[in-house]
């Protein structure tokens, strides 16, 4: 195989209590990158979409994540990259994760997977930790592993794969403005009150057993967040609204995905992902902000093989 082509998914970091550990990988947004092996030593790469991301390996995220995986293996190693992105960057979906995951992947089938995924998450971190500004893989991981991870922050980093539970629909809403992962970690107190954690960890007990249970009241009801939420609502017009509304709809819980302006919100059927969506869309159209939604699922795989040659 010379050239692979991957679509590499969004996600949902944090997953409202689980707060740099727990995170989705959905099945909409997702970017497309393709990469061609070189005999020319060394990494270009070229985007297509229309964020105006840096194409300076240096500076560019897929440049360094694909360094890393170079110094890792063969220094001789040439990688030709277009990159097709979907997933804004500052939307709270994982773009960064996305493009991270999406080259360390494909790379690495293009060196018949040499590399483990454990290695491929080291390597893809390089890239979101200048993202962020932060070493979290609650993005990161469920791209690579795909459907639900818990990221034990360890050294290296551990990875737990959850089931994905039957009939949960996502409706996401994404208010075109731009939070920066780096600003929005900036906001957050250094230390928690105990009061907080106790209720923290408490949700997050409740999330994980409801996720093995496939008890969707028990998943809904643990969706609370008391470390990041009460700060990070105040970045995102119409947070309130959203959550209120959608509760009222039917959904079982939500929040803020990643480190916002993007919000989420579980149903249990697709009728109620719909109606989600329509009360997320009038909460943004009487606000005058543009935005767009998605009725998705979670996606059990991470980054997809769609094209080889
Ligand atoms: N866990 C991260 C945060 C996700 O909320 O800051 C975004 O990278």
């Amino acid at each position: 195989m010379k050239k692979i082509t991957v679509h590499s998914t969004a996600g949902v970091g944090n997953l409202v209590c689980g707060f740099d550990v727990i995170g989705m990988a959905i099945n909409e947004p997702y970017d497309k990158i393709t990469i061609q092996l070189s005999d020319l030593p060394g990494i270009r790469i070229k985007h297509t979409d229309e964020f105006g991301l840096p194409e300076d390996p240096e500076k560019n995220l897929i440049g360094i994540c694909l360094q890393a995986l170079i110094n890792a293996g063969d220094e001789q190693t040439g990688f030709d990259v277009t990159v097709h992105k979907n997933i804004r960057p500052g939307s709270g979906l994982g773009s960064s994760s996305a493009s991270c995951a999406g080259a360390v992947v494909a790379a690495n089938a293009l060196l018949n997977n040499r590399f483990s995924k454990n290695e491929l998450l080291e390597f893809a971190l390089e890239g979101e930790i200048v993202a962020s500004g932060g070493r979290h893989a609650d993005n990161i991981a469920p791209a690579i592993f795909g459907g639900i991870t818990i990221a034990r922050p360890t050294d290296p980093f551990d990875i737990i794969s959850l089931p994905v539970p039957t009939n949960l629909y996502v409706t996401v809403v994404h208010p075109q403005i731009e939070v920066k992962t780096a600003d929005a970690r900036k906001i957050l107190p250094k230390e928690i009150p105990m009061k907080s954690g106790i209720n923290q960890w408490a949700n997050v007990a409740g999330l994980v057993t409801g996720i093995f249970k496939n008890d969707k009241a028990l998943i809904g009801r643990s969706l609370v967040d008391e470390v990041a939420a009460p700060f990070r609502s105040k970045l995102i017009p119409g947070y309130n609204d959203v959550m209120n509304k959608s509760l009222q709809a039917g959904a079982l819980g939500g929040g803020i995905s990643g480190s916002g302006p993007s919000m989420f919100m579980l149903s249990e059927s697709l009728a109620i992902a719909d109606s989600v969506e329509k009360c997320m869309q009038e909460v943004y159209k009487k606000l005058q902000i543009d935005f767009k939604t998605y009725v998705t699922t979670i996606n059990p795989q991470g980054v997809k093989i769609i094209e080889s040659e």
